[in-house]
């Protein structure tokens, strides 16, 4: 499998390939792919490669290997539902088919994983045009675009399509504390599209919704519950507390697959927790409390994007 590893972006784009078990885990682990529909695409490939390149041709290997290798990259990171989603995809599928056409079948149920993404990041743009006139100013966190995706992104996909069609957009990108996503990733896609772009330190974005200058906050998300609680990269949560405040709309922009019914609110949702590493140094001797994302109450959400239009919570059924 070959990837852009986001881990040195911006200053370098770097291809790097992955074909055993702990290439892939390692690169979803250390967000070498990242962002929720990413990491599901990327696992569902990686699990495909690393099955056949353990199993050299040996059908009856990859079936013997597939729940391990499956329960190692869903325990890569848990916060995402997309990654469980996904390799759970590939389990569901090799159940129906015999051994003699189990690769060509789990191959087939990756590719249909990444073209549905793309589909679903189009379809997303298409129906959250409607929030983006011309001049149009928008407040996001985190990196929920082309990276973050097979495809043009979750919550940058209305981004990318309003200025496709000529409209004028401004992108004002939280850096996204500790990793940077937002100043690293988002500031670069922006950039290479020619979207204008201004990156804020994630303090100061309670300052600019104050100040009038964004007319909508619009975010991914990595699970959101059944009641609509939504788990997005931390930090999230004190953007759409001020973006009430202010009154600015808050949206949250997703594929279906991210709505975890099973999860009935935001408090069954499992938060990732990091490194003090990624901390910077601190004084010795000093603790470090790392989560990686946050949970945002379905009350500070304006409306929810997904591939199917708006929806709203409670979500009952797939
Ligand atoms: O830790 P990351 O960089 O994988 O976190 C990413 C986010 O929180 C994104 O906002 C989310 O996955 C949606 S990406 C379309």
């Amino acid at each position: 499998m070959r990837f852009l590893d986001q881990r040195a972006l911006p200053s370098r784009e770097v291809v790097t390939d992955a074909c055993a078990l702990d290439e892939v885990v390692e690169a979803i682990r250390t967000l070498a792919i990242r962002g929720a529909p990413a990491i599901g695409v990327g696992a569902a490939i990686g699990l495909v490669v690393a099955l056949e390149h353990a199993a050299d041709g040996a059908s009856a290997r990859v079936r013997a290997d597939l729940p391990a290798f499956a329960a190692r990259l869903i325990g890569a990171r848990p916060t995402a539902v997309n990654l469980a989603w996904a390799v759970g995809r590939l389990v569901l599928r090799a159940a129906t088919v015999e051994d003699s056409h189990l690769v060509a079948a789990l191959r087939e149920e990756a590719d249909a994983i990444l073209r549905e993404d793309i589909a679903m990041c189009e379809a997303i743009g298409t129906h959250g045009m409607s929030l983006m006139p011309d001049g149009v100013r928008v407040l996001t966190h985190c990196n929920a675009g082309a990276l973050a995706t097979a495809g043009i992104g979750t919550a940058l996909a209305p981004v990318y399509a309003a200025h496709g069609a000529g409209r004028r957009v401004h992108v004002f990108a939280d850096e996204t504390r500790p990793l940077r996503q937002g100043a690293r990733l988002t500031a670069w896609e922006m950039q290479r599209a020619g979207i204008p772009v201004t990156v804020l330190p994630d303090g100061a974005a309670a300052s600019l919704l104050r100040t009038g200058q964004i007319d909508l906050v619009i975010v991914g998300a990595d699970r959101i519950a059944a009641n609509g609680d939504v788990a997005n990269k931390v930090g999230t949560y004190g953007v759409a507390l001020a973006a009430k405040t202010h009154g600015v709309p808050f949206y949250v922009a997703a594929p279906w697959s991210t709505i975890d019914i099973a999860t009935a609110h935001g408090a069954a949702i499992e938060i990732e927790h990091r490194s003090a590493d990624e901390l910077g140094e601190l004084p010795p001797g000093v603790g470090a409390w790392n989560p990686a994302f946050d949970v945002t109450p379905r009350s500070l959400v304006t409306a929810y994007l997904t591939d199917r239009g708006f929806v709203e919570p409670p979500f009952l059924n797939a």
